[in-house]
């Protein structure tokens, strides 16, 4: 039997991958929603196997229990953060080195170094506004993880992550709100995301969506982040929240390799194309278009200078470090005629296929290691 995979138009909503007009006429209707509700559509699953299948998956839970530690404690909140100074010397952070001169022409090309400033410093908002609700997505996922999961120590596992996303979500929250005085609602592609993630019946596709390739990006961009920024609060917040996410990783990683190994060509398609559908929205979220909209510029008249800025293209495209080595990992890439490896082709991230797998990589990323893989 040969797999046809869906086209564009039926994954993403639209036919070309860089349809910018697409791409950012999905925005966030309801700026004021407090509460958003997602159906689960999923089996609470008991297992009375309670005997240690899974090695590996053990000794995660065994690192779990001894990598924990205390937001409120462990890290310096006393840290007087001057975010006008922060953000100049970081001014390439995460928004990644939008280069003035590239916006000619346009109503940017008009903005003082004050004024991009004052851009650069809502762009740090949004960014970790946006890490913020992407943990909040991490920790209702792993909470689900724990009901779904057949296996008793997947469950044990995913436990400590719902613990550790809980951590997340607090770090981020309480420096949004107490360093940088103010916040950004949910960019609408990433909700659009974890409401697919959260919404699948089957547990491999929670793993996939948010394990994989959510937490495979945050770590890649926290990476970034934290190599960047010499503000001493977020640099070492980030390098705990780090110790964790590279353990989420592996989760997934070593979980879904033992799944993926048993599946057929058909059940395999599915799996690619999810991931793809993931990658695609993540890539789209990182247009920031709220921001841009909160300084009065029409998105459409920058975005797709931002889409060629040269070195947004590598930040960009380094955000998928992560993902794709995992991706091949799982066999992913090259099922189906290497399906997924030509959509990644597409996107210009394949030539991180060669670098290391998360599923042992996490090890240098826990507390006290000496070096933070970049
Ligand atoms: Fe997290
Ligand atoms: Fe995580």
């Amino acid at each position: 039997m040969t797999i046809t995979h869906r086209d564009n138009d039926e994954i993403l909503g639209r036919a070309e991958l860089d349809d910018i007009e697409a791409i950012l006429s999905v925005s966030n209707q309801d700026l004021d929603e407090v509460e958003h509700a997602v159906k689960d559509n999923a089996d609470a699953i008991f297992t009375w196997d309670y005997s240690l299948a899974r090695p590996q998956l053990r000794k995660l839970y065994e690192k779990a229990k001894t990598g924990q530690w205390n937001a409120s404690t462990d890290l310096p909140w006393d840290t007087e953060v001057d975010l006008e100074q922060v953000v100049t010397a970081d001014q390439a952070a995460m928004m990644a080195g939008l280069s003035p001169d590239h916006y000619a022409g346009t109503i940017v090309e008009k903005w003082d170094d004050k004024k991009w400033l004052e851009f650069g410093i809502d762009q740090r908002r949004w960014t970790l506004s946006q890490f913020l609700h992407g943990e909040q997505g991490a920790l209702l996922c792993t909470a689900k993880i724990t009901e779904t999961v057949p296996w008793y120590d997947a469950k044990l596992y995913a436990s400590t992550q719902v613990m550790d996303e809980a951590r997340h979500v607090e770090v981020f929250s309480r420096y949004i709100d107490e360093k940088l005085g103010g916040s950004f609602q949910v960019n609408a592609h990433l909700k659009m995301l974890l409401d697919d993630i959260i919404q699948d019946s089957r547990w491999d596709m929670t793993y996939l969506g948010m394990q994989v390739m959510v937490e495979g990006l945050a770590l890649a961009a926290f990476g970034y982040m934290h190599q960047l920024t010499e503000e001493p609060l977020l640099k070492q917040l980030l390098r705990y929240v780090m110790s964790d996410e590279a353990r989420h990783v592996a989760f997934g990683v070593l979980s879904l390799r033992e799944v993926y190994e048993g599946m057929t060509d058909a059940e395999m398609k599915e799996r690619q194309e999810f991931a793809y559908e993931a990658a695609v929205r993540m890539r789209d979220r990182f247009l920031s278009q709220e921001v841009w909209e909160r300084h009065g510029v029409n998105p459409r008249d920058v975005v797709p200078l931002v889409l060629s800025d040269p070195t947004r293209e590598m930040f960009q495209q380094m955000l998928f470090a992560k993902i794709v080595p995992n991706c091949k990992k799982l066999g992913l890439l090259d099922r189906n005629d290497s399906w997924l490896r030509h959509r990644f082709e597409e996107m210009g991230v394949i030539q991180f296929e060669h670098l290391e797998d998360t599923g042992e990589e996490y090890l240098k990323f826990e507390l006290g290691a000496d070096a933070v893989p970049a």
